[in-house]
């Protein structure tokens, strides 16, 4: 009995407990019976924008979907888009979703982000549009991709799923390029359940992604484009725009817990982690290193094995680069990409979300540096 007092608390991998006030949000709507996208989706979205420093954000019913919307806007079929290896599965599907290829280029094995050397060489007479990915929250570098896409006339489209309230030399990160789309599922830094944004400088463009969210209506049953029902409800949006009020409390959390673990564990011999540029603010979605086994002393399966033994769960994102994928293997045939490769058989994540009670984050680095002294 004793024992099950004292021992420790399991550090889970995301905190995603709405608060009573963002639970009474969403009971207030249910109540009105307005379920749909309504006043609290236009609310929010003019709230997201300002957060996001975008001049349009045009709400939809996940991340994917707002990638997939953006995509539709302009994607031709064939077209090809550049994208980085070592993502989730959707930073490439909804290009194909939208009928054009995904080309897999390879991350650059300090910061984990696209390698815009590689995809120089992956440019091709079809080449229509870049998508870099703030991976883990950690921004990738603004400049360099902006001019990249204006070197060579490419539309500009950021995965920012994982990435609310990071800035790249003090700028938002939502008023660059030409669209960036956003995720607020369960375990991303603002979360509502299931919701997504495509923001977007281009007043065009945003009426175009609010008649493709919605099948394309223009009028009563009149349909002037190919559309789908991508649309959130005022539920979810009621939610997010309670949250939005928490968000700089949590990412101050969440860059207090990635400093402990920082200062902890960079000195420890075998761990790699993920590098921000300078100039970049990261939100904290993920806190990942790589293991160097023969360093270190154990594997990072052993090392997730050492810490779910003293009670701390970690995650795997991600065990394969998007070319190592069976669908994208069958489509597009084999490709080699040693940097996500090496990162997908070694890379760890642990807890380092708003929710880590005090002492959580030393808890981390103190489990982590005995198993590697075990050896
Ligand atoms: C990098 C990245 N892109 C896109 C998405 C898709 O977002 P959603 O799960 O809301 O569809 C996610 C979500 O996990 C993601 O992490």
């Amino acid at each position: 009995m004793n024992a099950v007092l004292t021992s420790p608390a399991r550090l889970k991998m995301a905190d995603t407990s709405l608060t009573e006030d963002e639970i009474q949000a969403a009971v207030a709507v249910l109540r009105s019976g307005a379920l749909r996208q309504g006043k609290q989706c236009d609310a929010f979205e003019a709230e997201f924008a300002a957060l996001a420093g975008a001049r349009h954000a045009v709400s939809s019913a996940n991340g994917s979907a707002a990638l997939h919307l953006a995509y539709m806007t302009f994607l031709q079929p064939g077209d090809e888009v550049l994208v980085p290896a070592f993502t989730f599965i959707a930073t490439g599907s909804m290009v194909a979703a939208a009928g054009g290829r995904p080309v897999f280029c390879d991350v650059h094995p300090e910061t984990f982000l696209l390698d815009l050397n590689d995809a120089e060489k992956k440019l091709t007479a079809r080449t229509r549009a870049l998508s870099p990915v703030h991976l883990f929250g950690n921004p990738c570098d603004l400049d360099a991709a902006q001019a990249f896409a204006a070197r060579h006339r490419l539309r500009l489209v950021w995965d920012a799923a994982q990435a609310h309230g990071a800035r790249w030399r003090g700028r938002e990160l939502g008023g660059c390029g030409d669209f960036v789309a956003y995720s607020f599922y369960p375990t991303k830094n603002l979360f509502v359940g299931e919701g997504g944004m495509t923001c977007t400088p281009s007043e065009e463009a945003a009426r175009r992604l609010r008649g493709l969210r919605s099948h394309g209506e223009t009028g009563k049953y009149l349909h002037a484009m190919l559309g789908l029902n991508y649309r959130m409800t005022d539920v979810e949006a009621a939610i997010g725009r309670r949250q939005l009020l928490r968000l700089e409390a949590m990412l101050a959390a969440r860059r207090r817990h990635a400093e402990i673990l920082r200062r902890g564990l960079e000195p420890l011999p075998g761990l790699h982690l993920q590098q921000v540029l300078p100039g970049g603010e990261p939100g904290w979605h993920q806190f990942c290193f790589w293991v160097d086994e023969r360093e270190f002393g154990c594997s990072r399966d052993q090392l997730a094995q050492a810490l779910a033994a003293a009670g701390i769960d970690t995650g795997v994102h991600y065990p394969r680069g998007l070319h190592q994928q069976p669908i994208f293997r069958e489509l597009y045939g084999d490709q080699s990409l040693p940097v996500t490769e090496k990162l997908a058989a070694n890379i760890l994540a642990v807890p380092v979300h708003h929710g880590l009670p005090a002492g959580g984050a030393e808890r981390i680095v103190a489990a982590i540096a005995a198993a590697g002294k075990k050896k």
